[in-house]
């Protein structure tokens, strides 16, 4: 983009932030992660991370992002009062591929059960042939590799038809909708018979449950849920307007993501303990649940291809943020066309997207550290990555930007009332780094 470009309109701008953030993260990763790590405990810790450390560090992005109106590298040699700083932003690159990578194995899973729901592939069947057919399709090596390079495929074709025309409508008109249909499956939750030890199971906090594995594992959900830590946030941010209120926009990205991390929760637990499956089933978790509960609507066939058509769309709304941060990275930096860096994002993604893809199958007995790679890289990107990408965005906010620039920002320029200021910049100063650095700590000893 030689020119560069400004979401259209100020819904446009928080639609596309609020779809980056509301993905898989939030009804994929979340109902896995909560039904893992004991439930309501995980929950309580996940509201307080997103509280503590999840707003600053958005606030932080944007700050950053519009006040340099650059990718991440660009950005920091722009606003850094020291050299050498803007190596951070090839972290983030970093990160951004290591997230491609496994999120689109994940995306590609959805594009086979839109096909099985499509097919009727799925009707009649018992729960266990649910885990079955689960199972079967992650092993077959072609089957699965295919799905991740045809959903890549159609992320390119999204990114480079540019800013505004492709993102800006898609996630207009189709995250609404995604909300209404996830609505309707909590209603039909909350007429299953294990109704309430589901929802105990999301809602009464056991203290018991809490461990530094589980503390830091909640920190990476609220990062990867939010979308930050990466520079996604940050490189929207810098096509936002300059009349967009920053503080607004963060509170949106929070709001929205956290109420439907919440839906998803009250969609998937009641059905778990109904259909008897284990809550610590991991990434398979609703690929096992979904089908059951589809089975007992009326048309349940005809819900199955609409959800996982919408679920489609919040991950592709989400890998398209995904990809942006690099692809503004490859032209601002590297200096090439849009379409080759869509290209290259695209070939390495494909790459590392169908070595994780066969983490379920043929390679599954490749193991680093006792993880897969699908393991490894949705670990260190979400568990380490992002949270030092985030402790970095605030310290970088509140300990070397000018004062005057960040308030300018978050008022713009006055004309917002400064209210929340104070105590926001304090948070993004002291409170989220201290926050992040304890659970580290936490975490490691
Ligand atoms: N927040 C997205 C989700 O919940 O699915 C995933 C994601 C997007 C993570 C962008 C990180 C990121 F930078």
């Amino acid at each position: 983009m030689s020119e560069r470009a400004v979401f259209a309109t100020r819904i446009g701008a928080i639609a596309a932030t609020v779809g980056s953030a509301v993905g898989l993260g939030n009804i994929w990763r979340f109902p896995y992660e909560a039904g893992q790590h004991g439930g309501g405990a995980f929950l309580l810790i996940y509201l307080a991370c997103v509280l503590v450390m999840g707003i600053p560090v958005i606030v932080a992005e944007f700050v950053i992002g519009r006040a340099s109106r650059k990718n991440v590298c660009g950005a920091l040699r722009a606003l850094s009062p020291w050299r050498g700083l803007h190596f951070f932003g090839y972290l983030c690159v970093l990160a951004s591929l290591m997230i491609m990578s496994f999120y689109s194995v994940v995306c590609g899973w959805i594009l086979e059960y839109i096909m099985q729901a499509v097919r009727g592939g799925m009707t009649g069947h018992t729960s266990q042939q649910n885990a079955e057919m689960f199972a079967q399709f992650v092993q077959n090596p072609w089957r699965s590799v295919m799905w991740t390079i045809l959903f890549l495929l159609l992320n390119y074709l999204i990114l480079r038809r540019g800013l505004k025309r492709g993102i800006e409508r898609l996630s207009n008109v189709l995250m609404p909708l995604l909300a209404v249909l996830l609505l309707a499956f909590c209603l039909n939750s909350l007429f299953m018979p294990q109704v309430w030890q589901g929802l105990s199971f999301l809602f009464t906090p056991d203290f018991s449950q809490i461990s530094p594995r589980m503390v830091v594992g909640a920190m990476g959900q609220a990062f990867f849920s939010l979308s930050v830590g990466l520079s996604c946030l940050l490189t929207y941010a810098s096509y936002f307007k300059e009349n967009d209120s920053l503080l607004r926009n963060a509170t949106m990205v929070a709001v929205f993501d956290t109420l439907v991390a919440i839906l998803a929760g009250v969609m998937i637990f009641p059905a778990v303990f109904s259909y008897g499956v284990a809550p610590e089933a991991g990434p398979k978790l609703i690929f096992e649940v979904l089908p059951s509960i589809f089975q007992q609507m009326p048309v349940g066939g005809l819900w199955a291809v609409m959800f996982f058509a919408l679920l489609f769309v919040a991950a592709i709304t989400s890998t398209i943020s995904v990809s942006e941060a690099s692809i503004a990275f490859f032209c601002e930096e590297w200096g090439m066309s849009r379409n080759r860096a869509s290209l290259l994002n695209t070939v390495v993604s494909m790459i590392f997207g169908s070595l994780c893809a066969l983490s379920f199958g043929v390679m599954s007995g490749f193991t680093i550290a006792g993880k897969t790679l699908f393991e490894l890289f949705d670990y260190v990107a979400s568990n380490v990555f992002l949270p030092v990408g985030g402790m970095f965005f605030c310290i970088f906010v509140g300990w070397l930007l000018d004062r005057k620039l960040v308030k300018d920002q978050l008022t713009n320029h006055g004309t917002l009332s400064p209210r929340m200021l104070k105590p926001l910049i304090f948070c993004v100063r002291y409170v989220a780094p201290a926050a992040i650095l304890a659970v580290f700590l936490y975490g490691i000893l």
